[in-house]
């Protein structure tokens, strides 16, 4: 018996970094799905085979998540909270797969929840996806102790959701199109860091960060209202109101605005980074019209057009 989930990588649309702070924000899923592959053994080892780790790494499912190496962190954090809440106590092989480039867009949220779901399929946990996210984010909390869970509920429920972390409330918006245009700044950036270099500028600033939060909170509860009728003006005009927010809050960069406003200057109704800032994307919201435009400019000051469906499906289990 083998078990297979895949789940799908993300793009934050709006109120990255506030969401910490338990606001709401906008994701949707992009079609970047890596996979976990789950093979029952008769021993009671766990071993793991990535393509980040040149030789496998075998433990002895006891001690899955103890002192684990970077690459197998965060499924061991998840295989060891199935062991302590669920009674896992089986030895299986898991194997992960995917995309070897993943422009930040969620690679490990994605790989961490595909885990879940092939261990909560081996064990027939029956997790629904609200226990499945507790699970989840318990374990990636445990692991980086900072993070919204936005990119982990996005991977579970796919599609474009609205999320605020503290209920937790995820809803799900559905949406016909999202004409976005995504442009990869060419560098990746660890999120904590800049989660944590916010979190300072917060202390040092709390009355001039707490309301650039609240306005990036109002921000995104129109954008939500702008997706939902299909005001793409409007969406547009929010995500650069959003964009100079993340500004202020000092993630953005050179790097950044100049793709940013190359995809404006060409006709975008709205161009943003998405996510802690520091490299990664940006994306642009386009009309027809200025599609090829906007992808040109992009390219034309370095930036790298990434392709992908947006408003995927969630995790999803197959067994054979
Ligand atoms: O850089 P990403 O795509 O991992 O997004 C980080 C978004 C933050 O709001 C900065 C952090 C979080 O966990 O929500």
């Amino acid at each position: 018996m083998r078990i297979t989930a895949s789940a799908p990588g993300k793009l934050m649309l709006m109120g990255e970094h506030a969401v910490v702070y338990g606001y709401p924000c906008l994701v949707t899923s992009v079609g970047l799905r890596y996979a976990a592959m789950i093979t029952p053994s008769d021993d009671a080892m766990v071993r793991i085979e990535t393509g980040q780790l040149d030789v496998p790494r075998v433990v002895p499912f006891a001690q899955a998540g103890n002192a684990p190496p970077r690459e197998t962190a965060f499924v061991e954090a998840v295989i060891a909270r199935f062991r302590d809440e669920h009674g896992l106590s089986q030895g299986f092989l898991l194997q992960t797969d995917g995309p070897e480039v993943s422009y930040g867009l969620g690679s490990s949220s994605a790989v961490t929840v595909a885990t879940a779901a092939a261990l909560d399929a081996l064990i027939e946990t029956q997790l629904d996806k609200r226990a499945l996210f507790d699970l989840t984010y318990g374990a990636v909390l445990d692991v980086q102790g900072s993070g919204s869970g936005y990119d982990v509920a996005s991977a579970i429920y796919g599609g474009t959701i609205y999320f605020r972390k503290d209920v937790p409330e995820i809803e799900p918006i559905s949406l016909v199109s999202l004409p976005l245009v995504i442009g990869y700044s060419g560098s990746k950036v660890g999120t904590v860091g800049l989660v944590a270099q916010v979190a300072a500028l917060r202390e040092a600033y709390p009355d001039l960060i707490n309301p650039i939060f609240a306005t990036m909170s109002d921000a995104v509860e129109q954008a939500r209202e702008a997706l939902t009728s299909g005001d793409w003006a409007a969406l547009g005009r929010l995500m650069n109101i959003n964009q100079g927010l993340t500004d202020a809050l000092g993630v953005n960069t050179g790097r950044l605005s100049s793709l940013i406003y190359a995809a404006r200057d060409a006709g975008a109704l709205g161009a943003k980074l998405s996510g802690a800032g520091g490299g990664d994307c940006m994306f642009a919201l386009t009309e027809p019209g200025v599609n090829q435009a906007v992808r040109e400019s992009i390219e034309d000051v370095g930036g790298q057009v990434i392709d992908l469906p947006l408003g995927v499906q969630g995790v999803h289990v197959t067994q054979d």
